[in-house]
């Protein structure tokens, strides 16, 4: 058996993880499982514009420097998550000086410029760029079903994260935002694939439906979008392999790929409150999970409609998990455990 999760998975998709500069540098036992079982590389934090651009005309790219000069060293292929996002822009890009919101052109061209400056960077370097991260909004009205979809005299035929959902992006530039940073994006990184990421596609069906009507409705105005990304945060009971082999081919039919950009499985339903004891059954429940999943992307990879699959995080000692939904309760929702070692959902997804 070859234990070598990316070579296991060359024919079908690259397999990649979320890690940063820290976690390579003091945590010797996660670089070496990083450079043994992945192909692909993703910053959990360092590529979000809060770290590149946190203040006015100063760009801190050492850290992404880092990251990909190690990606390159292992050949290793690096995505940029993400250039525009509701989380984790700096402050002062919305703002005048006198603290006030800039207008729609202000904001318009300090995206541009922070796109084409990292583009000029990095373009040569990064395979894949996650262009919008997360702009439907999750207050989804019910009249979007099958039969509603894309509507053509609709607008924007799907409802956007708006200024009371926290988006400063769409509360001063409207819905364009998203267009103008895929042809920015465009221009920045000619030979990259440009994606739509957000959450909840595969286990909301009206989500999943309103981010179908927004691609379609992009792509019939020619915006370049090639590729939607599936999060994939999602637990042992949700969604069902249907489900989610449902979304992908729904994209898929667009004519774009699908992604899976940042999967963890956990434990727990999201309601839930307490802590599990983490018994051998739950890990194999968990295994059996992975298992499923993972037969369903590879049918979907011979189908031609998937292209690659990243997890979030390496090991379960650093997931986000571990804090969210419930702060300080530890969740095991990666395929290596605190201590690095393989655990079943690992064998349960090589051992085919
Ligand atoms: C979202 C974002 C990621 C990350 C996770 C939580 O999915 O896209 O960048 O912040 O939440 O860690």
């Amino acid at each position: 058996m070859n234990n070598q999760l990316y070579k296991k998975y060359e024919s079908f998709f690259r397999v990649g993880a979320a890690v940063n500069t820290f976690l390579l540098k003091f945590d010797k036992k996660l670089k070496n499982t990083v450079e043994e079982h992945f192909n692909l590389l993703v910053a959990d934090n360092e590529t979000k514009m809060a770290y590149i651009y946190p203040k006015k005309n100063k760009f801190y790219f050492s850290r992404a420097d880092k990251l990909i000069k190690f990606a390159r060293k292992h050949n290793m292929d690096f995505r940029w998550h993400t250039l525009v996002w509701h989380n984790q822009s700096p402050d002062w890009i919305f703002k005048d000086e006198k603290g006030d919101l800039v207008s729609k052109e202000v904001l318009e061209s300090r995206l541009e410029e922070y796109i084409m400056k990292v583009g000029q960077r990095y373009s040569q370097f990064v395979t894949s760029v996650d262009v919008v991260n997360e702009c439907i909004s999750d207050k989804l009205p019910f009249e979007i079903n099958k039969e509603a979809l894309f509507k053509p005299e609709n607008q924007i035929p799907c409802p956007l994260r708006d200024g009371e959902n926290h988006s400063l992006w769409y509360k001063i530039m409207g819905p364009d935002y998203i267009e103008k940073a895929f042809r920015f994006a465009r221009k920045a990184f000619p030979n990259s694939e440009l994606v739509i990421n957000d959450y909840n596609l595969e286990t909301i069906p009206q989500k999943r439906l309103g981010m179908y009507n927004l691609v379609k409705h992009l792509l019939e105005k020619g915006v370049p979008i090639d590729t939607v990304g599936l999060q994939m945060h999602i637990d042992i009971y949700h969604p069902s392999v249907e489900m989610i082999e449902e979304t992908i081919e729904l994209f898929a039919s667009l004519g774009v790929k699908v992604i899976v950009t940042e999967m963890d499985v956990s434990v727990y339903n999201f309601t839930d409150k307490e802590k599990k004891e983490y018994t051998p059954e739950l890990y194999n429940q968990q295994a059996q999970k992975y298992k499923e999943i993972f037969e369903c992307f590879r049918r979907q990879s011979e189908k031609g409609n998937l292209k690659d699959v990243l997890l979030w995080g390496v090991t379960d000692k650093y997931s986000w998990k571990n804090h969210f939904p419930v702060p300080n309760r530890t969740d095991i929702p990666l395929l290596f455990d605190e201590k690095n070692n393989p655990k079943p959902a690992f064998y349960s997804i090589i051992d085919f």
